[in-house]
């Protein structure tokens, strides 16, 4: 392949296309090159894969590890002060996203149960009802408003606690914490406090569940001796964590980008019916958790390339799911396409645990803002909404939102 293309140092992150587009140079790459060699800021080579083939390929093939990845932990060559990776991680127990079959395979299995198609659908209901309740609550609230404060935040985190079991009183501190350990330039002694701050909470609360089991999934797991409690805790700390932090952001930034697409919005509006449509195609269009990343355990050929065995190598679904190659007109939102396909939800045996839940969270959640909040709108110009550039899942870090009162 050709080697005109300059090799970019470290990841192009900057939002310089728009608020909801991926940044400018990976989607050059994309164009040029889907799998690019990458230079760390440390003088590490790597792999960047933005084409849409090539991501899926990557993502079902197991000889790609997720150990490079120490998970949701995010620490690779980035982060300041750590040294360079040139073989897998120590795998921390439970935290299934960062590691490859058996172990996965074994960790995994034991919530297949709990997240099945037809367990998510017994909850919708109840989902709905969690949604409304918070809706009361916002529309008791004098507008302006944030909508990550009182919506968007408060809805995934109330139906996570409820299903693991974790009191919701508790979350000043675990919404902070995860909020710190998410936070891309945080310093590592700062980002590890915040890791053990989250992890003793949890290894406390499942202690206490072995004990006197109740009735929730981490009850459930409690009561399997299988399981250390270790892994309990870092079973608990990957649910937890990617059980709220990505669908809020969902929801938020998918607000934001429905009320910058007034024609898409009125007819999603005009059309309820839309709306299982329209949440895939906002899964598409946004990909809130962008980058992933994998080591590759031996030589492996990747659209036309050679990744070396021992590579660090960068995903970004985001570009992969505006690949012109997969999706006509990939920058347009439109929640007429039929968007599944996508990658939103990653792909192969780490595919998300929860899209069902997600799904369901991101349809009641719309759904109801839509229908109680007819003249939603901004409050602020677009420009002045912050964007979550600074943090591993995507997202606005508050939604200023106003409506009004006689319409409501
Ligand atoms: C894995 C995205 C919601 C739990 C993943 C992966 C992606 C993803 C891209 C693949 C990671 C990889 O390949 O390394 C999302 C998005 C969500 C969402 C965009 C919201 C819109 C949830 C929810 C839960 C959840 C609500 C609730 C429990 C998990 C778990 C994994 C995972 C446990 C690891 C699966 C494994 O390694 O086998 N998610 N997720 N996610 N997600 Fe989600």
């Amino acid at each position: 392949m050709s080697q005109t293309v300059p090799v970019p140092l470290g990841l192009p992150m900057k939002r310089d296309a728009g608020p909801f587009d991926p940044p400018r140079d990976i989607t050059r790459l994309r164009e040029a090159r889907p799998v690019s060699p990458l230079l760390f800021p440390d003088g590490h080579e790597g792999w960047l894969v933005t084409g849409y083939e090539a991501v899926r390929r990557l993502m079902a093939d197991n000889r790609f590890s997720s150990r490079q990845d120490i998970g949701v932990l995010h620490v690779p060559y980035e982060t300041p002060g750590m040294p360079a990776m040139t073989e897998p991680s120590p795998q921390v127990p439970g935290l299934f996203i960062a590691m490859d079959p058996p172990d996965h395979t074994r960790l995994r299995r034991k919530l297949t149960g709990a997240f099945t198609v037809k367990r998510m659908k017994m909850l919708e209901e109840h989902i709905s009802d969690i949604v409304e309740r918070q809706l009361d609550e916002m529309a008791r609230l004098a507008p302006p408003v944030d909508l990550v404060k009182e919506f968007a935040l408060p809805v995934p985190s109330l139906v996570i606690c409820e299903m693991l079991g974790v009191p919701y009183e508790d979350r000043d501190s675990f919404q902070a914490n995860s909020a710190t350990f998410m936070e891309k330039d945080v310093a590592l002694d700062e980002k590890m406090a915040a890791y053990t701050g989250l992890t003793s909470y949890l290894a406390e609360l499942v202690t206490s569940k072995r004990a006197t089991p109740g009735e929730d999934i981490l009850s459930d797991l409690a009561r399997d001796d299988d399981l250390s409690i270790e892994e309990l805790t870092g079973i608990a700390f990957l649910l937890l964590l990617a059980g709220h932090e990505t669908t809020a952001n969902m929801l938020a930034l998918g607000t934001f980008a429905l009320l910058e697409h007034p024609e898409q919005l009125a007819e999603l509006r005009a059309d309820p019916d839309l709306m299982p449509d329209a949440v895939e195609e906002l899964m598409r269009y946004l990909s809130v958790a962008d980058i992933f990343y994998r080591y590759a355990t031996e030589d492996i050929e990747l659209g036309g390339e050679t990744i070396g065995k021992g590579s660090t190598v960068v995903i970004s679904l985001l570009a992969a799911n505006r690949d012109p190659e997969r999706f006509d007109n990939p920058d347009t939102l439109d929640v007429h396409r039929k968007a599944r396909g996508h990658t939103g939800f990653g792909h192969g045996v780490h595919q998300c645990l929860g899209q069902q839940l997600a799904r369901i969270e991101m349809r009641a959640g719309f759904g109801g803002l839509l229908r109680r909040f007819p003249t939603l709108r901004l409050a602020v110009p677009a420009g002045e909404v912050k964007l979550r550039t600074d943090m591993n899942i995507y997202g606005v870090h508050a939604l200023p939102v106003t409506w009004t009162e006689t319409e409501r």
